[in-house]
């Protein structure tokens, strides 16, 4: 690894940024960490509070840290929230991530912008690269103009359309930890059986993306797991996973829950084209469910969590 392989990791402090910026440093890359209202640190990482819809600060930083490359993790993620402020939405999801890709194109990095399988309209799933994009809630849309900004100011930008899980450093829960946090407080969990997916470990999706990086790849690119679940079964297999009784799994649909957005009920996406060109089948969720399991086994949850102090 060069000391100039320099990358900048937007959302450090979140599910994903906090993996790609401890992979990233265990890949011996020079890696600069930006959170936003959660503060992150790690050894060995030069971690900062950004701002991502100041421009100027954004711009500044690029010209200053002139990293080969930026992981844009930072996103409004919360969906119901963007149903309610659509404004502010856009402003992060599409306004500052395309003003981080014209600053990142002024200052010769590349960025791979992390999307989502939202994009799509949920009809059937499956979905490969070539199908259109039908975004059907306010998240959804904001990050499908996320795209549109960053092509526009990077052509050459990797898009990356996914869904994921894994451990926080924040005191939040991912899918699996909501899960298997009242699966271990012995408390049933209602899993939807309408809405369906093919969610990535984080740990196995950040090992991804830095490859793509590394091997100069553009364009989008679906990044998924090998096979598809409903959140039902999903969280079924989380239970087979930590020796839980899947029975405390119950059945509900979607729309007996009270949320306000509208989901896509089918988001699978084909992730074939981004397997072959890696060069290796993507992991199956059971597969990445087992990982999941392994690395707290291995201590990774208190590492991250170090990293915010909890
Ligand atoms: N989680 C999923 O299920 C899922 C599925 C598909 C796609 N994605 C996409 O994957 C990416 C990572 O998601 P995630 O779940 O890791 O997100 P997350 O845990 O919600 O973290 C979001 C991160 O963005 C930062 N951020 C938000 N607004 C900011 C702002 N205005 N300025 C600076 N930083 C800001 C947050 O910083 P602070 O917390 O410090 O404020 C946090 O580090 C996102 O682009 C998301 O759209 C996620």
């Amino acid at each position: 690894m060069d000391v100039n392989d320099g990358v900048v990791v937007t959302g450090a402090s979140g599910l994903l940024g906090a993996t790609v910026t401890l992979l990233a440093r265990e890949r011996g890359m020079r890696v600069t960490a930006l959170y936003g209202t959660h503060p992150f640190h790690a050894e060995g990482v030069d971690a900062r509070r950004l701002e991502l819809a100041d421009e100027g600060a954004v711009a500044g930083l690029l010209d200053e840290v002139r990293p080969r490359w930026v992981v844009h993790c930072a996103a409004a993620t919360g969906v119901d929230w963007c149903e309610t402020h659509p404004d502010e939405a856009l402003r992060i999801n599409a306004d500052a991530s395309g003003a981080l890709a014209r600053a990142a194109a002024g200052a010769g990095a590349q960025v791979a912008y992390v999307s989502t399988d939202s994009v799509f309209d949920g009809e059937r799933g499956g979905y490969t690269e070539d199908d259109a994009p039908a975004p059907l809630n306010a998240y959804a849309h904001s990050k499908l103009m996320g795209e549109v900004r960053v092509r526009e100011a990077l052509p050459g930008a990797l898009l990356l359309r996914t869904n994921l899980y894994g451990w926080n450093a924040q005191p939040k829960q991912s899918l699996a930890e909501w899960v298997l946090a009242r699966l271990e407080a012995g408390a049933p969990f209602p899993g939807f059986t309408d809405l369906v997916f093919a969610p990535l470990l984080t740990n196995d999706l950040a090992a991804i993306i830095l490859e793509m990086l590394e091997r100069g790849m553009a364009g989008t690119w679906h990044l998924a797991a090998a096979d598809a679940y409903s959140k039902y079964d999903f969280a079924r297999a989380v239970a087979e996973v930590f020796g839980h009784d899947p029975a405390l799994v119950t059945p509900t649909r979607s729309d007996d829950g009270g949320l306000r957005a509208r989901r896509p009920r089918n988001t699978s996406l084909d992730a074939g084209r981004a397997a072959a060109a890696l060069g290796r089948p993507m992991p199956s969720v059971r597969e990445g469910l087992e990982r999941f399991r392994a690395l707290r086994e291995g201590g990774y949850v208190n590492l991250l969590k170090a990293c915010t102090g909890q």
